[in-house]
């Protein structure tokens, strides 16, 4: 029959409620982004086949919640997961969903698309707005480290948006899932370890050593965040760039001296 392919009938086979249930296992298996026991924010949820993933990846000790303007029926076979109705581009929905996840979430995940025009540019443009939204929602809503996926239209500005969504994470990866039919446009883009430092790679300023590591690097803070310096001594006030940043510490290299 016409569209049904090999992960229509495995969806059908196996349970899960749409074959895109396959694109998130294989973005997950590709950077594991979903563990146990997380909190994971699902945008544009609806029929629920990523919920179920991530219902099943997360496990008894983890929540998931999901949004769409669609109705999601319930789950018979999931308790962990809530689910709500709203338009992601108003942020009375938004807030929502913050109100539902209580605290800095570990994973938020959009696979929102818009209803399709058949003008290819017209849904370009409204698919890169709902992976914008997706991405304010993301920055609102995870915790340091946390990851975020997304969906988007290959199309003009997306190297922009990528360039975005890189500034906020250790790394992205884009990626189009074996599960992406064939002829599909879309890209996904998995950002990795959302970074909450005060400072970002190439930064040069001054800090002051408070102490120094194992490791024999001095350590300066900068807001509560810690950096390593090589070659430095307590007490010491040296002007560095910033080198690495991680989600919880960052290496900078001083460069007040020949
Ligand atoms: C490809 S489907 C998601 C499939 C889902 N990941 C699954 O596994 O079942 C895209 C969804 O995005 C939703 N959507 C599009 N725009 C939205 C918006 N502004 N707010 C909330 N949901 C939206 C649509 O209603 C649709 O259900």
């Amino acid at each position: 029959m016409a569209g049904k392919d090999h992960y229509y009938n495995k969806a059908k086979q196996e349970g899960y409620r749409s074959r895109a249930a396959y694109k998130l296992k294989q973005l997950d298996q590709l950077e594991n982004v979903i563990d146990g026991g997380d909190t994971v924010v699902d945008l544009g949820a609806a029929p629920g086949g990523w919920l179920e993933v991530a219902a099943e990846a997360v496990g008894p000790n983890g929540n998931v919640i999901g949004v769409d303007f669609q109705r999601i029926k319930d789950f018979d076979d999931h308790d962990n997961v809530e689910t709500l109705r709203g338009d992601m581009t108003e942020d009375k929905t938004r807030d929502r969903v913050v109100d539902a996840a209580g605290g800095p979430v570990d994973v938020v995940v959009s696979d929102m698309a818009p209803n399709m025009s058949g003008e290819y540019s017209l849904d370009q443009a409204r698919s890169l707005h709902l992976a914008r939204q997706a991405f304010e929602t993301a920055l609102e809503l995870l915790d340091s480290g946390g990851d975020f996926v997304v969906k988007v239209f290959e199309g003009p500005d997306v190297d922009d948006f990528r360039a975005d969504v890189e500034e906020e994470f250790q790394y992205v990866r884009a990626t189009s899932p074996e599960a992406s039919r064939d002829e599909s446009s879309e890209v996904y883009f998995i950002g990795k370890g959302r970074l909450t430092a005060p400072v970002r790679s190439g930064d040069e300023l001054e800090v002051e050593i408070e102490s120094v590591g194992s490791e024999g690097d001095g350590i300066a803070s900068v807001e509560g965040y810690r950096l390593f310096v090589s070659d430095t001594d307590e007490g010491e006030t040296v002007t560095v760039r910033v080198e690495d940043v991680k989600p919880n510490f960052g290496f900078a290299q001083r460069i007040d001296e020949e």
